[in-house]
């Protein structure tokens, strides 16, 4: 358990500091802010914590536009290396075009063969994990399933895969979800991180080259096939891949941890097998892996009472929202069956994640396979909390499966 900031003592937390959020728990700072400063002024941007106001700015892209980033890091460096090229910090007809170009990459005729290797290779990694009687459960099942989803969403023929997974593995060590910028947050990317970055870059470069005279029912081949630069096809190609790594391993991870934290909520999981998808949903809003999404104001705005100024910067932080006791019954309580669940886990509004459905398949996956093959899961050593104001979840958890 992470210790707790007393509220009080609001005006010296940074919030912006990665540390303060692997350290400390911030649910009683979120609790406050809703309840006493639901859009407060700190000296750099404003932070949006309830619910209905996210949802609110959100809805408005003309007001508050992702294109010059989509989190503090880049908003406030005031500057996104993908920014008017990539899906999710573009807006407008850009964004439009780029999105319906993308869409049927996720369409059922992609996502049905994916789904099933995913199944697949859950049922794999997770019998490897209980037959060793355990392990660290993010290194061995959660990092790998998602990478490997991507792969296949990608159309990475199977024998570069290994060699690609390796690559993507480290170039990820410097970056971050749904975002675009290759700089780490505390500081530089780490350069045996860069040479993957380039690496990888330069696969996917050559991958585009392939499909552009062999083209197959991958995403690179919708991407080739439209009138988008060669810097566009690989910008959208990592978006994929720094969208759909990370946030996914840290909700599987997250979500072990919370069925071995509340055992009854395992034992009613492992008992009704139609609480596998309510439970998914529970997973995702419990753990929220990107903690916020960011915006700049366009033109002045009143946001809840508050005076936004154009050019100011909002981050709207959803590990708040989804624990607003204006829409969640008991907010604070893992509940697998709770149903409605509005969590934003996966935003709203024009920029709603693309890959939703694929991150709730590889849940639901590994909701299933825990249930047949799992009675109890035990956590057996420290359990360490990612630095970083926009990634949230946990780094390791070595746990033991029977
Ligand atoms: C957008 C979260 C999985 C690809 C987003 C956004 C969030 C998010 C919050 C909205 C960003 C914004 O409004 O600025 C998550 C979480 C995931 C997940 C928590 C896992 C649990 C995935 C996967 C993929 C993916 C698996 C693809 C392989 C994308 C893309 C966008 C996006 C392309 C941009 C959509 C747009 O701008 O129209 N994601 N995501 N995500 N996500 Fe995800």
């Amino acid at each position: 358990m992470r210790p707790s900031p007393d509220p009080a003592g609001i005006d010296a937390l940074d919030l912006l500091d990665p540390a303060l959020h692997a350290s400390h728990d911030l649910t009683p700072v979120w609790r406050w802010l809703r309840a006493h400063d639901p859009v407060r002024r700190h000296e750099r941007f404003w932070s949006v914590t309830r619910h209905a106001d996210v949802l609110r700015v959100v809805r408005d892209p003309d007001t508050f536009s992702s294109l010059q980033g989509n989190m503090l890091r880049t908003l406030l460096r005031g500057h996104d290396p993908g920014a008017g090229k990539m899906l999710v910090v573009t807006d407008g007809p850009k964004h439009a075009r780029l999105r319906r170009l993308l869409t049927p990459g996720f369409g059922p005729r992609t996502l049905g063969p994916v789904t099933h290797s995913i199944a697949e290779a859950t049922r794999d990694l997770l019998g490897a994990l209980v037959r060793r009687g355990g392990g660290d459960f993010v290194a061995e099942v959660a990092a790998q399933v998602p990478l490997r989803a991507i792969c296949e969403l990608l159309g990475v023929p199977e024998g570069d895969r290994q060699c690609v997974l390796e690559l993507t593995g480290e170039a990820m060590l410097g970056e971050a979800p749904s975002g675009g910028q290759a700089v780490g947050e505390g500081g530089g990317t780490p350069p045996a991180a860069m040479i993957a970055q380039s690496e990888i870059l330069l696969y996917y470069t050559r991958l585009a080259a392939r499909r552009r005279t062999a083209p197959g029912d991958d995403v690179i081949s919708l991407l080739v096939g439209s009138d988008l630069t060669e810097e566009e096809v690989l910008l959208n190609c990592y978006n994929l891949i720094i969208g759909g790594d990370e946030t996914a391993r840290l909700a599987m991870a997250g979500g072990l941890l919370a069925l071995a934290t509340y055992d009854k909520e395992w034992a009613r999981l492992r008992e009704d097998p139609a609480l596998v998808g309510p439970a998914a949903e529970e997973i995702l809003r419990w753990t929220t892996p990107a903690a916020h999404v960011g915006r700049i104001a366009t033109r002045d705005a009143e946001l809840a009472g508050r005076q936004v100024a154009a050019g100011d910067v909002v981050a709207l932080w959803t590990v708040s929202a989804n624990r607003d006791e204006a829409v969640f019954d008991d907010p604070g309580r893992f509940d697998v069956g709770r149903t409605p669940n509005r969590h934003l886990t996966f935003g709203h509004g024009p920029h709603f994640c693309l890959g939703a459905q694929l991150a709730r398949a590889e849940i639901r996956a590994l909701l299933a396979e825990l249930r047949a093959s799992v009675s109890a899961i035990t956590v057996t050593g420290p359990v360490t909390w990612l630095p970083s104001n926009f990634i949230n979840g946990v780094g390791t958890l070595p746990v033991a499966l029977a």
